[in-house]
């Protein structure tokens, strides 16, 4: 998982390339490089390390000229160094290209390259796709081939030869009116302008220059030149590409004053579940259009999904449902699961993507297969789909970026409407995720008549409160910052909790280890004294979650066996809750709802909890080590 940008046109083009890549340094930051086109030459520079240490490189030298690629990379093929670093060339110099996705059957390949002269740089697998591109590129200049456009015609071989994922963008000294694109499994999205165009993995690399977009499908390739794009098959005919228009601007992807982009997005969840509950996002609602339908009928009577298009009898009629997602996105599952169980009546089970597809799953016409995904690119959440629809399933997409992979790969899809969210850790994806499969289940409780009319009016009505309350929860940050600073420096730390607190409590230690690499671990309270109480000694920090009514006796009683071995107890209680001070160390109120809603509320100190641990510890918050935004690797 890498990103990608380019640019042709008649201004210079590193900035543009460095500010794109600057945009897309969340997928993947272990190295980066750029390749501009002065006319004459091809100058490549690229450098291991974050993109600020290319900057730093050649800052007081910009590489010149209107015709660039760029690449930030996070390694799966050969170590992160100068030299697997992207952008990759021939022998000659004269193809540059950059990749993000994997060739499977890059060893054979290359095997035969080498056989054949070639000699390589790096121990990528995109190498091979210069050299590849080089050779056959030579084959039909020397076969006096016909094609109008030979660069094009040699991409279009090369993309026959190798097989797995990629997005792929090629330039050429020798074709320096054109860069060409294409895509497999790995996003793209080609940025319209006036007398230029550009290229990126991702939207906010380019909404501050064009809200026009084409964002590409598998299989499709886009010849982008100074004043045209032209979308191909492959087989080479013309397709009639529908422009898709950028809804949101390029503040909502900058840190708007915040200090990392995660608190900004952790800030952010008000809006974001408001956007979610709606189905639109306020102040960028579609241009040219009637007023975006909202998603809660206006008495609170009902959940209402305009864009479900599914036969209601459909939803009504399934007997078995399953979620599948990848990382927090499968800890929103777990609630998703508490909710359509515990409101639709239907049997839920929630699955890792990276598992479901090995398990030869029991599914028929009568299962759903949803899917949560903030990216909709995760390889794995994307092959488990492709697998349920194999066996006969019908797929939900819950995602928050539109038009992505699992948007157009699902039968059905329902957005999130987080805003682009570009801290590696996920936080208001996650929340938008809770808000969507709450009112989800919902609308199946609607169809299935599993619920009365008051109760759903209940559960709507404090479903509206709550971005209110996560703001209150948001105000008084001050004793988390303590928490953290005090408790900052421990090696290991555990979280407990019963129900749907336990299900906040993976969330909330997952949280902690990606940005503060301090091991936590998240148990069922109950489960404790099954062996990890063990583990229970002096002063270790347990972060107790207590916001359960129906199982809070039990949470207690679970607390007092920690307390008994001296942990210290950081409780997580609603408002009104005077009981659980007299049993922990120190407790965090948070506003008083539903209990079936309380995870909305509870996971926020837990985010912030993680967030002021990392930069106690001096942590890089945004991009912790190893890891990438988006997983387009199995
Ligand atoms: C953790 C985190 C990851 C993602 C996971 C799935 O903070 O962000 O665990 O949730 O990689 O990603 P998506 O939701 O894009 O499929």
């Amino acid at each position: 998982m890498c990103g990608i940008v380019g640019y042709i046109g008649d201004r210079q083009a590193t900035p543009f390339l460095l500010d794109g890549l600057t945009k897309l340094e969340y997928r993947g930051y272990d190295s980066a490089g750029i390749a501009v086109f002065d006319g004459k030459d091809i100058r490549i520079e690229k450098t291991v390390g974050r993109l600020s240490t290319l900057k730093e490189k050649i800052k007081n030298d910009l590489p010149p000229g209107s015709l660039g690629i760029g690449h930030t990379r996070w390694a799966t093929h050969g170590r992160p160094s100068d030299r697997n670093a992207h952008p990759h060339s021939d022998c000659s110099g004269n193809f540059i290209v950059v990749h993000n996705g994997i060739i499977e059957n890059y060893l054979p390949l290359k095997e035969k390259l080498i056989e054949r002269g070639h000699e390589f740089k790096s121990e990528t697998d995109t190498e091979v796709v210069a050299h590849l591109l080089e050779e056959i590129h030579g084959k039909l200049e020397r076969s006096k081939s016909d094609s109008p456009d030979l660069f094009l015609a040699a991409v279009r071989e090369v993309l026959k030869t190798i097989e797995g994922s990629y997005s792929l963008v090629f330039m050429s000294k020798l074709f320096p009116h054109e860069i060409i694109c294409a895509k497999q499994d790995n996003p793209l999205v080609i940025g319209l302008g006036e007398g230029e165009n550009f290229i990126a993995s991702d939207i906010p690399a380019i909404v501050s220059e064009t809200r026009k977009t084409f964002i590409l499908k598998d299989g499709e390739i886009a010849i982008v030149q100074k004043n045209s794009v032209e979308i191909q098959d492959r087989n080479g005919d013309r397709i009639d590409k529908k422009i898709f228009y950028v809804n949101w601007n390029s503040a909502a992807a900058e840190k708007g004053g915040y200090e990392h982009f995660m608190l900004k997005e952790i800030n952010e969840q008000p809006k974001a579940i408001k956007d979610t509950m709606r189905g639109f996002i306020k102040q960028i609602r579609p241009a040219r259009g009637t007023p975006a339908p909202e998603r809660i009928a206006q008495d609170d009577s009902a959940i209402i999904f305009p864009e479900l298009k599914w036969n209601p009898e459909f939803l009504d009629n399934i007997d078995k449902i399953y979620i599948i997602a990848c990382g927090t996105a499968y800890h929103a599952g777990l609630v998703g699961k508490f909710y359509i169980e515990r409101l639709a009546r239907v049997l839920v089970e929630v699955d890792l993507a990276s598992e479901f597809r090995y398990r030869d799953p029991i599914v028929d016409e009568k299962t759903l297969t949803i899917f949560i995904s903030q990216s909709g690119e995760t390889s794995d959440t994307l092959a488990a789909m492709k697998e349920s629809k194999r066996l006969g399933a019908k797929t939900l997409a819950i995602t928050n970026v539109i038009g992505s992979s699992l948007a157009r790969e699902a039968d059905q899809v329902l957005y999130t409407m987080a805003g682009p969210e570009i801290a590696v850790a996920s936080t208001k994806a996650y929340t938008t995720q809770l808000i969507l499969m709450f009112m989800l289940a919902l609308y199946m409780s609607q169809l299935r008549q599993t619920l009365s009319a008051d109760r759903t009016r209940e559960l709507i009505s404090l479903l509206r409160k709550l971005p209110a309350q996560i703001s209150e929860t948001l105000s008084d940050v001050e004793p988390i910052k303590t928490f953290a600073e005090k408790y900052g420096f421990n090696e290991d730390v555990f979280y407990l909790g019963r129900s749907l607190d336990y299900d906040v409590a993976l969330e909330g230690a997952l949280k902690l280890k990606e940005i503060s690499y301090i091991h936590a671990e998240a148990y069922a309270a109950g489960e404790l004294k099954h062996g990890t109480l063990a583990l229970i000694v002096e002063g270790i920090p347990v972060i107790a979650l207590a916001t359960q009514k129906s199982v809070y006796e039990k949470t207690i009683s679970n607390i007092k066996e920690v307390k008994a071995r001296d942990a210290v107890v950081i409780g997580i209680a609603s408002d009104g809750d005077e009981e659980l001070e007299k049993y922990v160390d120190h407790v965090i109120h948070v506003p008083e709802t539903d209990e079936l809603l309380s995870p909305l509320l509870a996971v926020v100190p837990l985010q912030l909890l993680a967030y002021y641990a990392a930069i106690t510890r001096g942590c890089d918050v945004d991009k912790p080590r190893n890891l990438a935004k988006s997983v387009t690797v199995e």
